[in-house]
């Protein structure tokens, strides 16, 4: 199984767009793929049309029953999509409180990585989508994954946003000394504004090879395929959007092969 967690602090730079998007594309590969929600907006599980509201289980249950997990309790909160082999892990409102409950806990920031070891067999990724926040469901997602996407609106105010999340792994690799390996992946890009290839230039001069060489560019069928709920490459196999985060998929699989 390989976990991959998509983060970012800064709000709105497409970091539910690209676990669908990817999500989609892996499970038409016909692999076996399961996306984690730990956002308590909940907007990757109503995507797929999971009302959270109305779950009898989310990952709001593993991490109350995180003492006593089994397999087949973290699989009862799992739902299926349209598509055979995509499942999810939805979230509810409930996860607000987590913090506020449990983040001090002993063992607290792993609860997530034990929860899939256990189903670990089932699956070949794991995708996790974070909430923009820094918190215990964020460093939870971070404390699981063998690599970390972290998706950057093109635009001067979202690297700003960057030096945030760039601090926060600094902060996470010393507590848990291992390094985290990222990708930055420049999202919403528009080769017609200015602002937008300053700011994708800016990207590569301050972060080099730690920035994707391609782009994911604006493309109007991403609102559209959430409106069907429907991953974009099922809903618009063709669009380019969905081609670039093809491209996108196959360079993190190389990059996890030679790592
Ligand atoms: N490449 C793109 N082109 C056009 N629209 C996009 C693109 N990527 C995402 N969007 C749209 O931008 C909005 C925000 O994207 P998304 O929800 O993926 O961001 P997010 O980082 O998950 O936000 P949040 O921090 O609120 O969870 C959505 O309406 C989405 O459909
Ligand atoms: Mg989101």
């Amino acid at each position: 199984m390989i976990v991959w967690t998509i983060a970012n602090q800064k709000g709105g730079v497409g970091k539910t767009t690209t676990t669908v998007t990817l999500g989609g594309l892996l499970a038409q590969k016909k692999k076996r793929v399961l996306l984690v929600d730990t956002d308590p907006h909940a907007s990757l599980s109503y995507y797929f049309g999971v009302d959270s509201e109305e779950l009898s289980s989310s990952v709001y249950d593993v991490f109350v029953a995180s003492k006593h997990l089994t397999k087949d309790r973290v699989l009862d909160c799992l739902c299926s999509t349209k598509l055979d082999s995509l499942f999810i892990l939805p979230a509810t409102m409930a996860l607000a409180t987590l913090d506020r409950r449990m983040g001090n806990q002993n063992g607290m920031g792993l609860i997530l990585k034990k929860a899939m070891d256990l189903i670990a067999d089932e699956f070949d990724y794991v995708l996790m989508d974070c909430p923009p926040v820094l918190g215990v469901l964020m460093v939870n997602a971070l404390a699981a994954c063998r690599r970390i996407i972290v998706p950057v609106q093109t635009e001067f105010l979202a690297l700003k946003g960057l030096d945030r999340m760039m601090h926060t792994l600094e902060i996470m690799a010393k507590s848990q000394q291992r390094e985290f390996d990222y990708l930055i992946v420049p999202t919403m890009y528009d080769k017609r504004v200015n602002a937008a290839v300053d700011a994708y230039q800016t990207l590569r001069e301050h972060y080099g090879d730690k920035v994707w060489s391609g782009v994911i560019p604006v493309d109007t069928r991403f609102r559209e395929a959430s409106q069907a709920q429907t991953p974009p490459s099922v809903f618009s196999p063709r669009a380019r959007g969905v081609y670039a985060y093809d491209k996108l998929l196959k360079h993190i699989q190389s990059l996890d092969k030679k790592s």
